[in-house]
């Protein structure tokens, strides 16, 4: 098992880069990484294949946190997540301080995610996807990949990734990865962590509702939603936030055809947000 080079600066990054033409994909984490992370360096394995060099970068970015979230009790967990890079073959780990990242202190230029970024997880975090897409801007561009691959499970970050390297002209491939889940449905999350045994008990119930959701996409969209909020409520520890059925790219709601089924909630604390495909076939009505 060889370990990673860990590069902590953009010139160490730089020179990592430049020992090789390999072509190269990338996944972008904040680091406390698990099984749904170790799938994504997989996804990024496959492709550029054993010759291609795959780089994970771990930095909790700051900039996606607004006062009085959880950006200093967010787990670190460095030498954990450099076992599982090399338990999975990651050929180059950047990890860089604030300071590196944001040498002025703060970034000056921010990117505007535009409507999107103001609806649904945006709503309720009115600054976090300008933190996102600016931060994953700023990685794209210092590690060049061919690839750079996201999990579905934040299914509207994906969305304004590659929605912003379309409108950007980024000559990046942004590619979605599924969702991992645990045996009850439950999606993999860093955050599961901050779950009580009673609410991690409860929280697949956000599954569970958007299964039985999608199961009822031939049936149309209102069958959708009324069994999916059928299941979240029974559970009054639930605070829902949304539930809302979209087309793929979340522009409107969906009426027919591929559709996406996005939930979000709170357990206590803890902010959970998860999302499924619905075919709502040629179905117009409920
Ligand atoms: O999904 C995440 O972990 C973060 O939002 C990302 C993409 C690494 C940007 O900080």
């Amino acid at each position: 098992m060889d370990v990673p080079v860990v590069a902590r600066t953009r010139a160490e990054l730089q020179d990592a880069l430049a020992e090789g033409e390999a072509e190269s994909s990338v996944v972008m984490t904040m680091g406390a990484l698990h099984d749904g992370h170790a799938a994504l360096i997989r996804h990024a394995r496959a492709l550029v294949g054993d010759t291609g060099h795959v780089i994970v970068t771990i930095f909790v970015n700051p900039l996606q946190f607004a006062e009085g979230e959880d950006f200093d009790r967010y787990p670190r967990a460095f030498e954990n997540d450099l076992n599982i890079c090399a338990a999975e073959g990651v050929d180059l780990v950047f990890a860089p301080t604030r300071a590196e990242m944001y040498p002025g202190g703060d970034a000056r230029v921010t990117v505007d995610p535009g409507p999107l970024g103001r609806e649904l997880e945006g709503a309720a975090r009115p600054t976090h996807f300008a933190g996102v897409l600016t931060v994953v801007a700023k990685l794209l561009n210092l590690t060049v990949p061919a690839y750079a691959v996201f999990g579905e499970k934040d299914y509207q970050q994906l969305t304004l990734v590659r929605r912003m390297a379309d409108d950007l002209e980024m000559p990046y491939e942004i590619v979605g990865a599924p969702t991992v889940r645990e045996a009850d449905g439950l999606a993999l999350s860093s955050r599961n962590r901050y779950l009580s045994a009673d609410e991690r008990a409860i929280a697949a119930a956000l599954s569970e509702a958007l299964a039985k959701g999608a199961e009822a996409g031939h049936l149309g969209r209102e069958a959708v939603l009324r069994d999916a909020v059928a299941v979240l409520e029974r559970h009054t520890e639930l605070l829902v936030d949304y539930l809302v059925l979209r087309t793929p790219d979340l522009a409107s709601d969906a009426a027919s055809g591929e559709s996406r089924l996005l939930v979000a909630a709170r357990i206590g604390s803890t902010r959970l947000l998860d999302n499924i495909a619905v075919d709502l076939g040629r179905a117009t009505s409920g």
